[in-house]
């Protein structure tokens, strides 16, 4: 799909991080934007300084999903572009707690769901909400009537000790994303999947600058953290990349994280 002005496009988690860079790319390329995010005074800043208009929304609420989408569509029309970002590392905050084992302690379930809340079901959400107005929409060229891109982690892959919880969502995300793939083949609407792997975002910029360092080196190649650009350019590339569906892609220097 060509990324114009004709192309209305809702960006979730896109007032920080990963979203924040697409919704930027997106709009620099000539797409219509709306960022839907719970963090409203930096979410309004963004949409401001990029020329779109901000939602606030938690995507574990249907009601505050569907009034975002109602809102986004009555200011840019439907959208043919969800790019899913929002989403929480993990609900976990010590070490030992974070460990499955019951001798230290339960990985308490009430953080459990609510990782599963927002990265997996806020994201299937936004996209069965996405899904249902795009095919209401003409066929654009190739049959296209729409494109979502999902935010997965390798952590769906090679989860880490105390990421029991996130790398399941993370999991849940790139294990739905050739069914609902297969699901919306006959409307034209495509899905694929990014996994990340360690992106310099705010989350990461809270570390001290020894960390961080650390962390970039343990990078295979290129030796650094990546930058929340080249997740926007992935995304980018998927949207207008028409044979590109039902596809999980690593961005991720070739790391593959240990156990610990
Ligand atoms: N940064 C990384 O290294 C990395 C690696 C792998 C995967 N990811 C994934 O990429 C996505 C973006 O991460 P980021 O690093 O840009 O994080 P970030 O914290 O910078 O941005 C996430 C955004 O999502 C929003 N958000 C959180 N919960 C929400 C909810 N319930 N409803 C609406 N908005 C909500 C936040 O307000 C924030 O603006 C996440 O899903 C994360 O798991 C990030």
């Amino acid at each position: 799909m060509k990324i114009s002005n004709a192309i209305a496009a809702v960006v979730t988690g896109g007032a920080s991080g990963l979203g924040e860079a697409t919704a930027r790319g997106l709009a620099a390329t000539g797409a219509k934007v709306a960022i839907f995010d719970m963090n409203a005074p930096v979410g309004e800043a963004v949409a401001k300084e990029i020329g779109g208009i901000f939602c606030k929304v938690d995507v574990t609420s249907d009601d505050e999903v569907h009034a975002a989408f109602a809102k986004a569509r009555t200011a840019h029309g439907q959208e043919r572009i969800l790019v899913n970002c929002a989403g929480i590392a993990n609900g976990i905050k010590t070490a030992s707690r974070n460990k499955t084992d019951g001798s230290t302690s339960r990985f308490p379930m009430k953080d459990f769901e609510r990782v599963v809340q927002i990265n997996l079901l806020g994201t299937f959400r936004c996209i069965a909400a996405a899904a249902q107005g795009m095919l209401e929409l003409d066929a654009l060229d190739d049959g296209e009537r729409g494109v979502i891109i999902c935010t997965a982690s390798v952590a769906a892959q090679d989860g880490q000790m105390g990421q029991a919880a996130y790398a399941a969502s993370k999991a849940g995300v790139l294990g739905m994303t050739l069914p609902i793939a297969r699901d919306l083949m006959a409307e034209g609407v495509r899905i694929n999947t990014i996994l990340p792997g360690l992106f310099l975002t705010p989350m990461m910029r809270g570390l001290p600058e020894n960390v961080q360092v650390a962390l970039g080196s343990s990078v295979p190649f290129p030796k650094r953290l990546g930058a929340p650009e080249e997740y926007a350019a992935l995304a980018m590339h998927m949207i207008s990349n028409a044979y590109l569906n039902g596809e999980a892609v690593r961005l991720d220097g070739a790391i593959r994280l240990q156990p610990r």
